[in-house]
């Protein structure tokens, strides 16, 4: 990777991965886009931006040649619970922009990096160490679209010899930007008002387990998997990536650890409980291993210590600084 776009730039994660590639390629060298415009503070921070619609294929390209991006990582979505809202929104967009991007990678010889997500999977799948290839029959449109975008980065890599790339992220926990509308919200907001009102009304049940990963998890997955040798990736855009596994009880159960008094009360919403009825438990992510050496560093004891450190210090000097966006 030389020249990197993103779309999708200012979200939860466009805004830690493109401050990631900056640091890493060069802050010139990365040019952030996204359908909202930057503000000053902006979470993709200094550098290249541009105001895009991922549908957009004629500014895409434009921006492509003038900058000579050689990779594209495609962040630009709906997330689940925004997305079951307005499903013909969410496949207007999520579908749309994909084969928009896609054909302008085509013409322009680009790499493209599109995560998909463990709402791939549906009620059919097995949930504890959901396997790589497996049973594939999502229930929420938001799946729908991960699954379709899937099998789309495949055929683009079969049919033009696109280089196409992506795994299949579990709920992804920060502490930058604030979640976009995902049905793991949650394990973010939770730490947030741990620190600051000492309790959390939950909007999932306590006991319900999800499969999840912590931000610079995520980040290196993204960057390790676009810097894989080719010629070792039998899979292309469906890598399951697993780093851990818990339910809101656990997670409040390690908050207590380091605040005592945090109360974890309930309010449920029934749309978000019924998406991640469907979801995994965890992940078995053998291929990734293999494949191209992934290895998480986070578990929950030390997301937990990271997140309530990071929280307290930047509450503490600035009560509103919720995040970058
Ligand atoms: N955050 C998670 O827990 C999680 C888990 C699994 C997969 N993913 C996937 O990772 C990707 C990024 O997710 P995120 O959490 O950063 O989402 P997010 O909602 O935080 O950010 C998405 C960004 O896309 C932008 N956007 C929306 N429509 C657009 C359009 N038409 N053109 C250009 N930009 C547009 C939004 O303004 C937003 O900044 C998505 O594909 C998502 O499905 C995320």
């Amino acid at each position: 990777m030389k020249n990197i776009l993103l779309t999708g730039a200012l979200g939860q994660l466009g805004s830690e991965l493109s401050a990631a590639l900056r640091s890493q390629y060069g802050v010139t060298n990365v040019v952030a886009t996204d359908v909202r415009q930057q503000e000053s503070s902006g979470g993709a921070g200094t550098g290249p931006f541009y105001q895009l619609d991922s549908r957009d294929g004629r500014l895409l390209a434009e921006i492509i040649r003038k900058h000579r991006i050689d990779t594209i990582f495609h962040l630009a979505a709906l997330l689940s619970a925004v997305a079951e809202r307005d499903p013909q929104r969410a496949w207007e967009i999520n579908m749309s922009g994909l084969y928009t991007v896609l054909e302008v990678a085509r013409e322009e010889g680009c790499a493209v990096f599109t995560p998909s997500s463990i709402a791939a999977f549906g009620p059919t799948t097995l949930k504890d160490f959901t396997p790589q290839d497996t049973l594939q029959r999502p229930t929420s449109i938001y799946g729908v679209t991960k699954v379709a975008g899937e099998l789309l980065c495949d055929y683009y890599y079969h049919r033009f010899g696109v280089d196409t790339r992506g795994v299949r992220y579990p709920g992804i926990i920060s502490n930058v930007t604030m979640p976009g509308g995902g049905t793991t919200d949650y394990a973010v907001e939770i730490y947030y008002a741990a620190v600051t009102e000492g309790r959390y009304k939950c909007f999932l049940k306590g006991d319900t387990y999800l499969a999840m990963m912590y931000m610079p998890d995520a980040v290196k997955a993204a960057i390790d998997l676009m810097e894989a040798d080719p010629a070792r990736l039998r899979h292309r855009n469906s890598f399951n990536v697993s780093a851990m596994s818990f339910c809101p009880e656990d997670q409040a159960a390690y908050i207590r650890r380091y605040l005592p008094a945090f109360e974890l009360t309930y309010e449920i919403d029934p749309v978000r409980q019924a998406l991640a009825n469907t979801w995994p438990n965890s992940l078995e992510d053998y291929a990734a291993r293999v494949e191209w050496d992934w290895k998480p560093s986070f578990d929950l004891e030390g997301m937990t210590v990271d997140m309530l450190t990071v929280l307290t210090e930047r509450l503490a000097t600035n009560p509103a600084g919720r995040g970058g966006t």
